[in-house]
Parts: structure tokens; C-alpha cells; sequence
């Protein structure tokens, strides 16, 4: 068994799909092991997406990743980081394949609904930010 850590992100919050969203993973055959709703801090979300921050889209991203609660997962499967990033679609959900949760729930490639890992490092790193073990 394999954990990710996934998000949902505030656009799809605001138009209620976290309970869609959820079913959607937990149909796929992935667990939710631990979820809390939280409002990232400019801090959090600059520290979370430190990788991209020499990226052009990184301050458009950390005010939208504030600008309303997110939901926090760790799901768990049996190739559980590749499954989530699967069921995603891919990260401009203009190009996500039909079905994906991306493409029913995201409105632009910032506001595309949902994280996850793209790694098992990155799973690992990812839940140790904002979960205790
Ligand atoms: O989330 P994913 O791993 O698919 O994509 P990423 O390349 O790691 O980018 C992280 C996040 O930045 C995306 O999910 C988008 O919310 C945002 N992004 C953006 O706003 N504009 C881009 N051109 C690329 C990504
Ligand atoms: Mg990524």
C-alpha cells in the first residue's frame, strides 16, 4: 500500500465538490487515512510550492491557494501515487482526458481542483508538511 497526499483546492470548494471529488477517490479503490479542512497561509502556500517559485505563475498561484479553505488528504492504494494522478487528469484540465476529476472540476490550469504528488518522495515530503505523523 501506497500513500499520496492529495488537495482539494479552493475553486472547487467554492463551487462544492468536495464530496464529489471524494467519492471519486474512494470509488477508484483509494482510502481517505486522514483529511482536514484548513486556509493556507501565504506562508504555507509559498512553502508548499517552493519548487515552482522561480515560475512566472507563483504569485498568482499562492493568492489563489489562500483565497479560500482547502481539504488536506492522505489517500491510500495499492500504487496509490500514481492511481490519484491518474484519476486528476492532467494539470490544465482543458488537456485532461474526459472523466478525470480535473476535467469535470477544474475552471483554468491555476484553479484545476485538486493536488497530488507526483512522487512517493514527494507523498512523503507532502503529508510531513501538514500532517503529524
Ligand atoms: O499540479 P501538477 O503537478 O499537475 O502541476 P505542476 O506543474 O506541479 O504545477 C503546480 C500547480 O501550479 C498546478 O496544479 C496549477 O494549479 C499551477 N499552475 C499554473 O497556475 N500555471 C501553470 N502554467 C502551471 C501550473
Ligand atoms: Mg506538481
Amino acid at each position: 500500500m501506497e500513500k499520496t497526499f492529495a488537495i482539494v483546492k479552493p475553486n472547487a470548494i467554492k463551487k462544492s465538490c468536495i464530496g464529489k471529488i471524494i467519492a471519486m477517490a474512494e470509488d477508484a479503490g483509494l482510502k481517505v487515512v486522514a483529511a482536514k479542512m484548513h486556509t493556507l497561509s501565504t506562508k504555507e502556500a509559498a512553502g508548499f510550492y517552493a519548487e515552482h517559485s522561480a515560475r512566472p505563475f507563483f504569485a498568482s498561484l499562492t493568492t489563489f491557494m489562500t483565497s479560500g479553505p482547502v481539504v488536506l488528504l492522505v489517500l491510500e492504494a495499492d500504487n496509490g501515487v500514481e492511481k490519484w494522478r491518474k484519476l486528476m487528469g492532467a494539470t490544465d484540465p482543458a488537456k485532461a482526458a474526459p472523466g478525470t476529476i480535473r476535467k469535470l472540476y477544474g475552471d483554468s490550469i491555476e484553479a484545476n481542483s485538486t493536488h497530488g504528488s507526483e512522487t512517493l518522495a514527494a507523498a512523503q515530503r507532502e503529508i510531513a508538511f501538514f500532517f503529524d505523523k
